[in-house]
């Protein structure tokens, strides 16, 4: 597989998408804090031969935050914490197998 090409969720969601579609949620709005949990529908492995390596979270194209993260040692969960005013946020994540994986979420 194409690690550069970018992948969603499409419905019905297959498992292969469950373990990898990132989901955004908001847990509070001032300031804005989002968690980004991949595996949150259906966990994915967590191991040195298969794991999420990192998260960002962009604005329209612009690059809000990046988590790397190690192999077994963490969990793909994420809690960033905005100071600017966002109206919809994507998240990307990049599996060392199943490449890169994202999600939008509109922010009212
Ligand atoms: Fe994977």
């Amino acid at each position: 597989m194409d690690n550069l090409e970018v992948q969603r969720a499409e419905e019905p969601m297959t498992d292969l998408m469950k373990k990898h579609v990132p989901v955004v949620t908001v847990i509070k709005q001032e300031p804005l804090t989002v968690e980004v949990h991949v595996g949150k529908l259906l966990k994915h492995p967590n191991e040195a031969e298969h794991y999420i390596g990192w998260i960002e979270l962009y604005s329209e194209d612009k690059l809000l935050a990046k988590a790397e993260l190690t192999p077994v040692s963490t969990e793909p969960v994420v809690t960033f914490v905005l100071n600017e005013k966002v109206t919809k946020l994507k998240a990307l994540e990049w599996c060392n197998v199943h490449g890169v994986w994202e999600a939008e979420i509109e922010i009212k």
